[in-house]
């Protein structure tokens, strides 16, 4: 395998990766832009070496899956995506591409989802998303809790009116959401796409009438059949009809026209009451349209310009350090204030101290300061050129800045953490909310907040003591009304009898997540015997290495923690599974897996085979029990079903480990 190939099947793999997280699990790790450019350097070497091209890959198509959850909704006509540009020279050879110069309408890219809404003789029918871009979700009635979406159009002509647009969150009811899910120690949202969307996909519309969410609509299909040749008409069809239009939106006679709206949107957008990443150049002339074509995934009528990530500079003026939940300390940089992308900044992350050290950031600096997906700035430079040499080097501190004690730095790690795990005040509070979490105990009521109150009220000195707390303590804290108390102490109860897996992710064990929680419980099946085990049976596990069995035996060995979980059993907490720790229900078997699982790594999947008597093979041959075929299942998938082997869907594949 040549260089090129292997940074193509590299980029595949992440590209893959940040997708799913973009559009199926609305919880993107990397912003926009990043994300573009590694779509755009794959373009660029998928152009030069198509030999190693995969032509079935997602970039080929458009956006995301179409999740189960909904009903489908094949759309009549695709719901396609744009092309991007990023610069002048782009924009350029787009006009060229498309041999036009005249005529366009310039359109602000609205930062949402696309969703397509349907009228019968004026009355709102149906609504879906875009799904992947053939087949949608039916999401009518979520729809119809949006205020914005007239449920009858103004002077409506008879039959079918389909428009398309986007629904989104505007950046004030984003700011008011994620302030609410702080409160309520709910996760919050990177971006207001992703808590448009996640609020979408939601199954309570009233929580998507709470919400408040809004649309822009921006296409007219079949715009002919009312007589409209041009996109201009369209819009102002769309608005004489009673749907809402955005504000930004301009007929540009020519290429200089378009540029001159392009520049001017590229600050003023951040005046707008919703996040905008670019500019769609639309050709005017829709009779055109359809000679121009589209290709799978765009038309070529039509293109994204996209504004480059903001960036500011500005001075550091210190260097705060904050402490997590396992001790790690975080540097976090204060700045003088500076506007970035509409907002006020005046903090930003700093990964580590060997990353301040390998930057050479030093207090007193000029810095470049960007937006990554679009909410959290951080610092990616710094202007050497500035320095008047008074600059101060960072000081790495030798003490916990929240207790005072020592800080270790673990070999292999970049992190320094602090060392009194068992009361440290800033560790205990991070502690209390991961316990609280989703995928630990899922106490909802308990986030941050009031980890924090807790903590300083000085009532509970183990994660045990929250599960004591009278209905008097809880009220004696600051703004916990009696009704509020009383969901709390409802939900502790509750949270008692989850499964084990979700107790073990809340002792919060170092290295050990949800999934490694999982291949514990389902090796060994209970706390206690998981407690016995010796750190070789655990590092046996398939999927759980040595680091990481080291941590949980020495976690299960501690004094402290034997006490803690002691507690948990007279608490009355689960203790246990009640599965086949023996491991026999999968023996005699062998798995096969092939193309990409949704929701574990490989690894973890051939761990819960084994964990119940299987045995995982790499290829297919007719010794092969069951292959589970992922996402983009290939050749191996292909063979099972010339040799008659069954084959599963990884939902096929959980609901038999799970049983
Ligand atoms: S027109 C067939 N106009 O951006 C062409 N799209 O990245 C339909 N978008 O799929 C698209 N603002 O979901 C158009 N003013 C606008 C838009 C817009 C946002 C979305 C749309 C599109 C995506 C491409």
């Amino acid at each position: 395998m040549d260089i090129f190939e292997a940074r193509m099947n590299e980029l595949y793999k992440l590209i893959e990766h940040h997708a799913g997280l973009y559009y199926n699990d609305d919880s993107p790790e990397i912003s926009d832009s990043e994300y573009d450019s590694l779509v755009r350097e794959l373009a660029t070497l998928e152009h030069d070496y198509p030999q190693y091209a995969r032509t079935d890959f997602l970039t080929h198509k458009v956006g995301g899956q179409v999740s189960s959850l909904f009903a489908k909704v094949a759309h009549s006509v695709p719901m396609l995506s744009l092309d991007n540009v990023f610069n002048a020279e782009e924009l350029t050879n787009f006009f060229a591409r498309i041999n036009e110069t005249r005529g366009f309408v310039c359109e602000m890219k609205i930062d949402g989802l696309a969703v397509s809404l349907t009228y019968e003789d004026g009355v709102f029918v149906r609504g879906a998303t875009r799904g992947d871009g053939r087949t949608g979700e039916d999401v009518t009635d979520n729809l119809r809790m949006i205020d914005a979406i007239p449920k009858k159009l103004r002077n409506a002509p008879s039959g079918i009116v389909e428009v398309r647009g986007e629904v989104l969150m505007t950046t004030e009811r984003f700011n008011a959401i994620n302030r609410q899910c702080e409160e309520q120690g709910i996760k919050n949202f990177a971006n207001p796409r992703n808590a448009a969307a996640g609020t979408l996909r939601q199954k309570n519309p009233d929580i998507i009438a709470e919400r408040g969410l809004d649309i822009f609509l921006y296409y007219l299909v079949d715009a002919q059949k009312f007589g409209i040749t041009t996109q201009y008409a369209s819009l102002l069809w769309l608005i004489e009809k009673g749907l809402p239009v955005q504000e930004v939106w301009k007929y540009c006679e020519d290429m200089k026209a378009v540029n001159v709206f392009i520049k001017h949107w590229h600050e003023e957008r951040h005046k707008l009451s919703y996040v905008t990443d670019g500019v769609v150049i639309k050709l005017d002339d829709m009779t055109k349209w359809g000679k121009l074509g589209a290709t799978s995934h765009a038309p070529r009528w039509a293109v994204a310009y996209k504004y480059p990530p903001e960036e500011a500079r500005t001075k550091l003026v210190s260097i705060d350090v904050s402490v997590g939940r396992t001790g790690v300390l975080t540097p976090v940089a204060v700045l003088e204030p500076v506007r970035l992308a509409g907002t006020q900044v005046r903090r930003a992350s700093l990964h580590n101290f060997d990353d301040i050290a390998q930057k050479d950031i030093r207090v007193g600096d000029i810095v470049r300061v960007r937006k990554a997906a679009e909410i959290i700035p951080e610092i990616v430079g710094v202007d050497v050129s500035a320095r008047t040499g008074q600059e101060v080097p960072c000081e790495v501190p030798d003490v916990c800045p929240v207790c005072g004690s020592e800080v270790v730095k673990l070999p292999g790690e970049a992190a320094l953490r602090c060392t009194n795990r068992a009361s440290c005040r800033a560790q205990l509070v991070e502690g209390l909310n991961y316990f609280a979490s989703r995928d630990g105990m899922d106490i909802k009521g308990i986030g941050r907040v009031l980890a924090e109150k807790l903590i300083n009220s000085g009532m509970i000195h183990t994660l045990g003591d929250i599960y004591r707390l009278t209905l008097e303590d809880w009220t004696t804290l600051d703004k916990v009304a009696e009704k509020t108390a009383q969901n709390i102490i409802a939900e502790l109860e509750t949270s008692k009898s989850r499964p084990l897996v979700n107790l073990v992710t809340a002792l919060g064990i170092p290295y050990v997540g949800r999934n490694t929680a999982g291949l514990l419980v389902n090796r060994f099946g209970s706390l206690e015997a998981i407690m016995k085990a010796t750190q070789e049976e655990i590092a046996d596990i398939e999927g759980v290495g040595h680091v990481i069995a080291e941590s949980v035996h020495d976690f299960m060995n501690n004094e402290e923690n034997v006490k803690l979980i002691d507690d948990f059993r007279a608490l009355g907490f689960r203790m246990s599974e009640d599965i086949d720790v023996k491991g026999t229900k999968l023996s005699g078997k062998t798995f096969v897996f092939t193309g990409t699982l949704a929701s574990m790594t490989r690894e973890v999947a051939s761990g819960h085979v084994k964990a119940l008597g299987g045995k995982t093979a790499t290829s297919v041959s007719a010794k092969t029990s069951y292959v589970v075929a992922g996402e983009k299942a290939g050749a191996k998938l292909a063979r099972a079903e010339k040799l008659g082997i069954t084959i599963l869907t990884e939902q096929d594949f959980l609901n038999m480990i799970s049983d």
